[in-house]
């Protein structure tokens, strides 16, 4: 039997329409517009793409949105002043720095620069401890959007063995903090293998929720997901073009194969990806109720 399709991009639009209303709301009542920078150095065809699309949605939300595009030899002081800039300007309510930066810029030293309050993508040390320890942060987007996509399907992860192939510190390891807090939407019990688990298919195996982010295209089989499990492919591999020239998408999955063993699945593209996006206008939306309490 075939899996039920898991549609982020769905999910991601309903999400949009509550922010969009509870920004009007904010805007009515506090006469707060939810300001959001991206943050841009060098040429890097991806970030340009990645980007562009976080400065559309957040357009189409009605959020003030500002864009800082910079030479891929901007120096680190240069940068860090910048954010400090922004920092200081009430309108802004949400600070992205696109990953990665170039050259001799040390990432860290520019993230832990955001204001935790403006840290929108939730990579602040001070975010990521509160997360750990289960204190209201915001979530890292990504992860964020796999537990809003299982608590909005439906899918109980209370008691549930949950997988994850991965220990990123964007994916891997923030959703297994997410997943094993003592909390609504929560309160699974969560292993994280990565390149030296022995017998990844072992754990694989075992995962009620399965949750894939190794970046490896179709690494896992349908011998190695339990029958009537949940699927969700965080991975994004590109494995050519299309003949118009479109880029052709995997996942970490071989959709075709698991589908037929899971009980619900993520597509690639239109499952994990239009989440994240979506996440970090909620984080900007909650940046700017809380500037106004
Ligand atoms: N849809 C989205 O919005 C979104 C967002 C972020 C990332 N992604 C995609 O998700 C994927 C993962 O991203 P990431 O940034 O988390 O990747 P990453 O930093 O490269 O981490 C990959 C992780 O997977 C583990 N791994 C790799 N191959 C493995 C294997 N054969 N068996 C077991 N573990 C393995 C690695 O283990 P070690 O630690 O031992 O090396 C590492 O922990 C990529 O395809 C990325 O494009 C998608």
């Amino acid at each position: 039997m075939s899996a039920r399709l898991i549609q982020g991009s769905q999910i991601a639009a309903q999400i949009r329409t509550e922010i969009r209303q509870q920004a009007e709301q904010l805007q009515a009542q506090r006469g707060i517009v939810p300001g959001l920078v991206t943050i841009l150095a060098g040429e890097d065809p991806a970030s340009q793409s990645y980007v562009r699309a976080k400065q559309k949605t957040a357009g189409e939300l009605g959020f003030h949105s500002l864009q800082e595009i910079l030479p891929a030899d901007i120096r680190e002081d240069e940068l860090l002043e910048l954010v400090g800039r922004y920092n200081r300007d009430p309108a802004v309510h949400g600070i992205l720095v696109q990953l990665p930066l170039p050259g001799a810029i040390e990432e860290s030293r520019i993230l832990y620069a955001i204001d935790p309050d403006k840290d929108v993508d939730g990579f602040h040390p001070v975010n990521v401890g509160r997360m750990v320890i289960g204190k209201p942060a915001f979530l890292p987007c990504t992860p964020y959007g796999i537990q809003q996509m299982l608590v909005r399907c439906g899918i109980p992860t209370e008691g549930a063995d949950v997988v994850i192939v991965g220990r990123s510190n964007i994916v891997g390891k923030p959703i297994a903090n997410i997943l094993l807090q003592k909390a609504a939407g929560a309160n699974a019990t969560v292993t994280v293998c990565h390149t030296r688990t022995r017998d990844l298919a072992a754990h694989t195996r075992r995962a009620d929720i399965l949750i894939v982010a190794a970046g490896r295209p179709r690494a896992i089989t349908a011998e190695m997901v339990k029958p009537g499990a949940v699927v969700i492919d965080v991975g994004v591999n590109e494995i050519g073009r299309t003949e118009q020239g479109k880029r052709r998408l995997v996942g970490d999955v071989d959709f075709d194969a698991v589908r037929e063993v899971a009980s619900a699945i993520t597509p690639v593209p239109g499952g994990v990806g239009p989440m994240t996006i979506t996440m970090l206008m909620l984080n900007t939306l909650q940046a700017a109720q809380r500037s106004a309490s």
